[in-house]
């Protein structure tokens, strides 16, 4: 981590309303390049609804409203004329689950490329194939079976895929929504070291976590949220060595959570 941060997205005011309940109160965070910034608190206080918003996700969901701005590169998003399909291109997300398409390894890391045409030769598209699951710790381990269905993969390969299809789009933001919940600890720790990996090239990274440990592990910035409220922001080493609200002391020394 750089001194000066290079600041690629910025949430200013923004709230969550689902019908009449809010369920994010006005936020402010900054997330920079080449940073990992985890998102912790208790069940139910904002954090995926808070994550949603950095790429607009939450304007799938009936009676969602988000209000104030979210700069992306200095840019508002939180406006009706933003184009999903083009920013998401930019801001990828990986969820809980492992979701990959009913294809091959090779297709699932092709498919979003072909659509947006960027593939125009076969020695590209095998580049890109090899430069993504390399970056996403997953090459050795499949490179002798690029065309087999990516259901033949362990969950902690498939969400390396996930990971390694999201970066086939060279995004410069990925959104991680509790990433590791379904995996076993030894594919937690390849996806921790490929989300460490990723955030050497620049890319800016936001993870939600329930494990405190892997928000230690994996995390330059860590915001604590309770109730709707972002509580608490900083370096992770401050927050977990020298937590200042007493809520974020009660959640780290496990009174709740
Ligand atoms: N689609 C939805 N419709 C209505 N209310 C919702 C919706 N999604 C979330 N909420 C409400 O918003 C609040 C925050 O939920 P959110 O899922 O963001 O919490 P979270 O911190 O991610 O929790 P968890 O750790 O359990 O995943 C909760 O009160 C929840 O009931
Ligand atoms: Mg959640």
């Amino acid at each position: 981590m750089t001194n000066t941060r290079d600041i690629i997205l910025t949430t200013e005011d923004v709230t969550v309303t689902y019908g009449t309940h809010e369920a994010l109160h006005p936020t402010n965070l900054t997330f920079a390049a080449g940073e990992v910034t985890a998102l912790i608190g208790p069940s139910g206080c904002g954090k995926s609804t808070f994550l949603r918003c950095l790429n607009l996700m939450n304007r799938e969901i009936p009676h969602c409203a988000v209000g104030g701005h979210i700069n992306y590169h200095g840019h508002d998003i939180n406006t009706p004329k933003e184009n999903l399909y083009e920013l998401r291109k930019s801001i990828g997300m990986v969820f809980q689950q492992p979701t990959p398409f009913r294809k091959s390894i090779r297709e699932n890391i092709l498919f979003a490329p072909k659509r947006h045409g960027r593939i125009r030769s076969k020695e590209q598209a095998d580049e890109l194939v090899e430069t993504s699951l390399k970056q996403a710790a997953l090459w050795d381990e499949v490179k002798d079976k690029l065309d087999r269905s990516a259901y033949a993969l362990s969950g902690g390969q498939q969400q390396r895929l996930c990971i390694a299809r999201t970066l086939a789009m060279k995004p410069d933001v990925i959104l991680y929504d509790e990433p590791c919940s379904a995996l076993d600890p030894l594919s937690t720790m390849s996806v921790e070291e490929t989300i460490r990996d990723i955030a050497s090239t620049g890319i800016c990274e936001a993870i939600v976590t329930h494990n405190m440990e892997q928000a230690t592990r994996v995390s330059d910035r860590t915001a604590f949220f309770y109730v709707g409220d972002m509580v608490e922001t900083g370096p992770t080493k401050q927050i977990f060595s020298n937590p200042k609200d007493q809520k974020l002391v009660d959640y780290l020394t496990g009174r709740f959570g």
